[in-house]
């Protein structure tokens, strides 16, 4: 997608690095920054310069590919996999990317391990791209209809950031959106701000803007209201971790706005790629939930009358915080599964219908 008229993907390889567009300095600066070895891309990952479920999965896929250009020893990959597996625990793409390289590595100890590694990594990100591509295909049909019935702008609010800044192009739930507005749909996309580290405001927002399309940020506790006063005509969030069962793990506050659009009547998608779906836990009480610094809720940043960007600390000193970074929306309160094979019941007989 766009940036000053520029078409970029999140991540890519050149000149023998990874090239990734440092996220934590977003809106106010666009800084493409490199990475040179797995080290450089654990901390990435760590610090959220890159974030977002499947690009975080790409992101460890040229991690392994890194690993593999600075000591092909089996014991030194198996232990960079492990160290990008325990990166962040939420984002099951994380792992799923991690077993892909170590299974396409395994056995392989010539000098064409670099290159199967670098091709591998590619094949993730450009699958990862074509799958957020046709999950706005998909989601399409589901904006087209509300619009043929309304005949109106369509009013779309999202959580966190599910787009092309958290996949490698096009986003989850944002492709939806970006194919409507191509096709001429009139569209408005209600951003939630997303506390403590303000994905909505500062990345959803900034992309839209970058692609034309109106937006405006609301405080996370708005979305209730607007759905009540029918501002709201449907809800599409993306997705760190999808169980079998159909329930959804995602950024705090997600399950928040489950409820109040169930209770309203608003139809609430989730958008994901397959690699987003976890086949192996049943409960959602045993998906790992991330627990970050307490000083991301605490403190905030931005730009101060000098331009400069500047953290200053808004609780009191003494004031402790809890940053549980996800929640989990069930099943029963997802109208559908927007994936790159077509749209689903969030259950576990649809999903295996759609994909195993
Ligand atoms: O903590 P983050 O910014 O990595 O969390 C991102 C989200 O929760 C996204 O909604 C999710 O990864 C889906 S991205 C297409």
């Amino acid at each position: 997608m766009k940036i000053e008229n520029k078409e970029y993907r999140t991540i890519w390889f050149e000149n023998n690095v990874v090239k990734i567009i440092d996220q934590t300095k977003l809106p106010h600066q666009f800084i493409i920054k490199d990475l040179k070895t797995v080290k450089d891309i654990i901390n990435a990952i760590k610090v959220m310069e890159v974030r977002g479920a499947p690009l975080i999965g790409g992101t460890a896929a040229y991690g392994m590919a890194l690993a593999v250009k600075e000591n092909s020893h089996p014991d030194f990959i198996k232990k960079s996999s492990v160290s990008l597996i325990q990166s962040r625990p939420t984002a099951i793409n994380l792992k799923w990317a991690v077993d892909r390289m170590m299974k396409k590595l395994l056995g392989i100890n010539n000098d064409k391990i670099l290159n199967i590694a670098l091709k591998e990594a590619k094949e993730i990100c450009d699958e990862d791209e074509k799958f957020c591509e046709n999950i706005g295909l998909k989601g399409l049909k589901i904006i087209e209809e509300i619009y043929k019935k309304k005949k109106n702008t369509v009013n779309i609010l999202t959580h966190c950031n599910a787009g092309w800044l958290a996949t490698i192009n096009w986003g989850t739930a944002t492709s939806p959106i970006y194919h409507a507005h191509k096709k001429g749909i009139p569209l408005h996309v209600w951003v939630d701000e997303t506390r403590p580290r303000n994905q909505g405001a500062n990345l959803t927002s900034y992309e839209l803007n970058e692609e034309k399309i109106p937006n405006t940020i609301i405080a996370d506790n708005t979305g209730g209201i607007l759905m009540q006063r029918g501002k709201v005509d449907m809800c599409i969030v993306g997705t760190d971790r999808t169980l079998s069962t159909g329930d959804v793990c995602n950024k705090i506050g997600t399950y928040l706005k489950a409820l109040a659009a169930y209770d309203n009547n608003v139809p609430f998608y989730v958008a994901l790629p397959s690699s987003t779906i976890d086949w192996d836990i049943k409960n959602f009480k045993d998906i790992p939930i991330e627990e970050r610094n307490p000083m991301e809720l605490s403190h905030i940043e931005g730009l101060d009358e000098n331009n400069e960007l500047k953290k200053v600390l808004i609780y009191p000193k003494k004031s402790k915080a809890l940053n549980l970074a996800f929640d989990v929306t069930p099943a029963k309160y997802i109208t559908g599964l927007i994936t790159e094979k077509g749209i689903c019941e969030a259950s576990s007989e649809a999903l295996k219908k759609m994909f195993r």
